[in-house]
């Protein structure tokens, strides 16, 4: 892919790039393991497979000094008491950091480190997000009537690691609690010690 520089448009009221190269949705049904309450993903997945989130991607080159960037939008809505949320990930490449711009709507964005480090940020617009390298990531949308929407841009050569999250999960949850976002513990969370 030849690099020369390029523009294009973010249209926040539609949440939608002007350009985009990819564009990926996320389905309840692949989340399977990802939501604490087991009984409420299955009741909502025999009605619906519900669309949770989407990414538009401009694509680059995965290398070192390219950045891979665009847009991220979760949808609202819940499974039991936890609001809908990206997989969430830690880049293969550890030490690559990632930075977010939350455009729309509110949230939380929930990290943890390998060694067991929590941090969740909020997510409204016009606030830049700074995901340091080492850091898992995860966006939660804590509104139950808007897109939350962010723009993020990251190093070509990070990749995307699923797996330990899918294994262990995040140490915290947001769910909704008497109609606001609470913090809560993962009970299913496995801590280093008890992974090894
Ligand atoms: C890229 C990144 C975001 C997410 C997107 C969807 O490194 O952090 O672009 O990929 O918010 O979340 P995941 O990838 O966790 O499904
Ligand atoms: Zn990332």
């Amino acid at each position: 892919m030849k690099s020369v520089p390029f523009t294009f448009e973010v249209c926040i009221a539609d949440a939608i790039l002007s350009h985009y190269d990819n564009h990926i949705q996320r389905r309840l049904s692949s989340m399977k393991g990802q939501f604490l309450d087991q009984a409420a993903y299955d009741a909502l997945l025999a009605r619906e497979d519900a669309l949770l989130y989407e990414v538009y991607e401009i694509k680059r080159p995965e290398v070192a000094g390219e950045l891979l960037h665009g847009l991220s939008i979760v949808h609202p809505g819940k499974v039991g008491d936890e609001y809908y949320m990206t997989k969430g990930h830690f880049h293969t490449v550890l030490e690559t950091a990632e930075v977010y711009y939350c455009l729309k709507g509110q949230g939380m964005m929930v990290m943890e480190t390998p060694e067991g480090e929590w941090a969740v940020e909020p997510l409204r617009p016009n606030t830049v997000l700074y995901v340091p390298p080492r850091w898992a990531h995860r966006s939660v949308n804590t509104s139950l009537t808007e897109d939350l929407v962010t723009f993020f841009v990251y190093p070509g050569h990070a990749g995307h690691d699923y797996r330990t999250i899918e294994t262990q999960g995040f140490r915290k949850l947001v769910v909704e609690r008497d109609g606001q976002p609470h913090i809560v513990d993962n009970p299913r969370w496995l801590s280093p010690e008890q992974r090894s």
